[in-house]
């Protein structure tokens, strides 16, 4: 028997996911290390990049190809909707919170059948919007953390130890996440292969999304005509123009700004390189303060220790 497939991912969505998950990866492999680092472990991982401050860079470029992703998605999805007029499936709905519980109710056998999913059920809709909020925050915490000095000018200088905290408790909730609830759901529970051929049969489309498979069934939403994609496209295209021009200059002013800032406030030529190790000295402010015997000077007050190593360069 022939078997009838159906597009689930445009072939530019496929590889968007596996830029991301690269970045992911590789933004969790040199972070993590970053936030556990008086661990043996980290310090092998440091090692093998060479060194932390490779780990550090190899980070940001990481996060700077996650920020490109994320400006493609966001224009991606924008032309789907505002020119295709694809409905807003992802968008969350009552109907999920039912769908939540009549899950719940089915597994401890109180529901007489599992919920019919459309193209997105609860499961994909948690996952998205957890990565969206996920990563906007990572994305504004990040920046913080790495133009301290350019943030606290405005900001109070709390700021960036909550960054700092929120940006490692986020990590590890979003490392935990794709392990556990992606790598669960998509791989192991029924190992769904539309994320490398951008199709799922019409078997596999009735398992898991039969409100879906109904309605293109039924021809629904019908197509849009050529002539008022077109019609569409020739505005969205210079406005989107403008909108990734405005967020491509404003990523470039945060990965260059605090260069910029330290320059003109001390260059770190300027700075006293630091005489003693790194290792274990991780807390500079706990024997650097305006109280110790190793003062730093006034102007310091109000820096965080994430700052330090901007400036003051191991002697080495
Ligand atoms: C356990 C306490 C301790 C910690 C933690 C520590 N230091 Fe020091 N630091 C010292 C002492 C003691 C000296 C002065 C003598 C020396 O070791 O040569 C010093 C000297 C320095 C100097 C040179 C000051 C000068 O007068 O030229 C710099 C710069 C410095 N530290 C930066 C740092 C930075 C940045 C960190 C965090 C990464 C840090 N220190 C963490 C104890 C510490
Ligand atoms: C914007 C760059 C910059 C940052 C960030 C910075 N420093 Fe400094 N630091 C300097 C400069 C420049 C000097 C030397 C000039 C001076 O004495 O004001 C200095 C001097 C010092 C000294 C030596 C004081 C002395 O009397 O010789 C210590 C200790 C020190 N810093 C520790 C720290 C610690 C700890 C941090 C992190 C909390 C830090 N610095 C962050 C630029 C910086």
């Amino acid at each position: 028997m022939e078997k009838r497939y159906y597009q689930r991912f445009h072939w530019t969505q496929i590889v968007e996911h596996w830029v991301m998950a690269l970045s992911f990866v590789t933004l969790a492999t040199t972070g993590l290390p970053q936030k556990f680092s008086d661990t043996t472990w980290a310090h092998a991982i440091a090692e093998f990049f060479g060194g932390v401050q490779m780990l550090r860079e190899i980070h940001h470029i990481a996060a700077i190809v996650l920020i490109l992703t994320s400006i493609v998605h966001f224009v991606g999805v924008g032309y789907r909707v505002l020119v295709l007029q694809t409905p807003l499936y992802m968008w969350m709905r009552w109907r999920d919170l039912r769908d939540l519980i009549q899950a719940i109710g089915y597994y401890l056998k109180l529901a007489p059948s599992y919920p019919r999913f459309e193209r997105y059920g609860f499961i994909e809709k948690l996952e998205y919007w957890a990565l969206i909020w996920g990563t906007v925050l990572m994305i504004v915490t990040g920046f913080i953390l790495w133009n301290p000095i350019w943030f606290t000018s405005f900001l109070p200088g709390e700021i960036v130890p909550a960054a700092k905290a929120a940006h490692g408790y986020e990590a590890v909730l979003a490392v935990l996440a794709i392990l556990t609830w992606h790598v669960y759901f998509v791989h192991f529970r029924h190992f769904n292969k539309s994320i490398f051929t951008g199709k799922l049969s019409e078997e596999e489309l009735r398992h898991e999304h039969p409100l879906e498979l109904e309605r293109l069934q039924r021809g629904e939403p019908p197509a849009p005509s050529a002539e008022s994609v077109a019609r569409r496209r020739r505005v969205f295209v210079p406005v989107a123009a403008l909108v990734v021009l405005f967020l491509l200059a404003g990523t470039f002013y945060m990965i260059t700004v605090e260069q910029t800032a330290i320059e003109t406030v001390a260059s770190p030529g300027r700075a006293p390189t630091i005489p003693h190790a790194l290792e274990l000295r991780g807390d500079c402010l706990a024997c650097h303060n305006l109280q110790t015997q190793w003062p730093f000077p006034i102007d310091h007050t109000g820096r965080g220790n994430e700052s330090c190593l901007s400036c003051h360069w191991p002697a080495k």
